[in-house]
């Protein structure tokens, strides 16, 4: 994928700080070529949509409460076509996507979890992180397969956990560095100077 003029949608529940770390990040030039095409949220009052409208960017919300996965999805899909979406972010989207959402988007969706996978999936992985005594912690960007928290991982950020943390104060630590850690990758993927082989996320140079 060539990195000029690469539209991104964004998709969040939250209070959407990994996106607006990442809107910030585009417009200092730290994302070449990116842009932000549409931000969708599933739930209605999340904080992170709001600040996108207050952004002026293009919003669009799909409310997911009570709607079958399948059907929810292929309304979200038809929004990120619509607007041309090249890569989809995934940034706190609470939200576990169907087979055929995944498929529509091969290798074209990026999320962001908060702990160094494959250690401590799913919900209150710092907090995870920290019950089990693990001195290094941190976050992983990775592509977005069928399975949760699982696909190939772009890169990871650590820290190490601090004997005065608790969980709360790790889960603010590590959220320092993903907001670093979303933009390296989406720019590095971007870029197209990569390979995937098997598992293994691999840089190359295009000649
Ligand atoms: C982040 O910790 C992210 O790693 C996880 O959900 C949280 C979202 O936070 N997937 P925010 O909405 O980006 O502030």
């Amino acid at each position: 994928m060539s990195s000029t003029g690469k539209k991104l949608g964004v998709l969040l529940s939250g209070r959407g700080s990994n996106f607006l770390a990442i809107a910030s990040s585009i417009r200092d030039g730290g994302v070449p070529g990116a842009e932000i095409a549409v931000v969708i949220a599933n739930v209605p009052d999340a904080p992170g949509l709001q600040a996108a409208r207050e952004l002026g960017l293009t919003t669009a919300l799909f409310e997911s409460k009570g709607r079958k996965r399948a059907e929810h999805d292929a309304d979200v899909a038809a929004c990120l076509r619509e607007h041309g979406v090249d890569l989809v972010i995934l940034a706190g989207y609470m939200r576990l996507l169907s087979p055929e959402f995944v498929q529509a988007f091969p290798d074209r969706i990026l999320n962001i979890h908060p702990s160094l996978l494959p250690a401590f999936t799913g919900l209150d992985a710092q907090q995870q992180a920290f019950d089990y005594g693990c001195k290094v912690a941190g976050c992983t960007v990775h592509f977005v397969d069928e399975h949760l928290d699982h696909g190939t991982i772009i890169l990871q950020r650590t820290i190490p956990v601090l004997d005065a943390d608790d969980g709360h104060s790790l889960a603010e630590r590590i959220l320092v560095e993903e907001h670093i850690a979303y933009s390296e990758a989406i720019a590095r993927v971007l870029s197209g100077e990569y390979a995937i082989e098997g598992r293994r996320y691999v840089r190359v140079r295009l000649s």
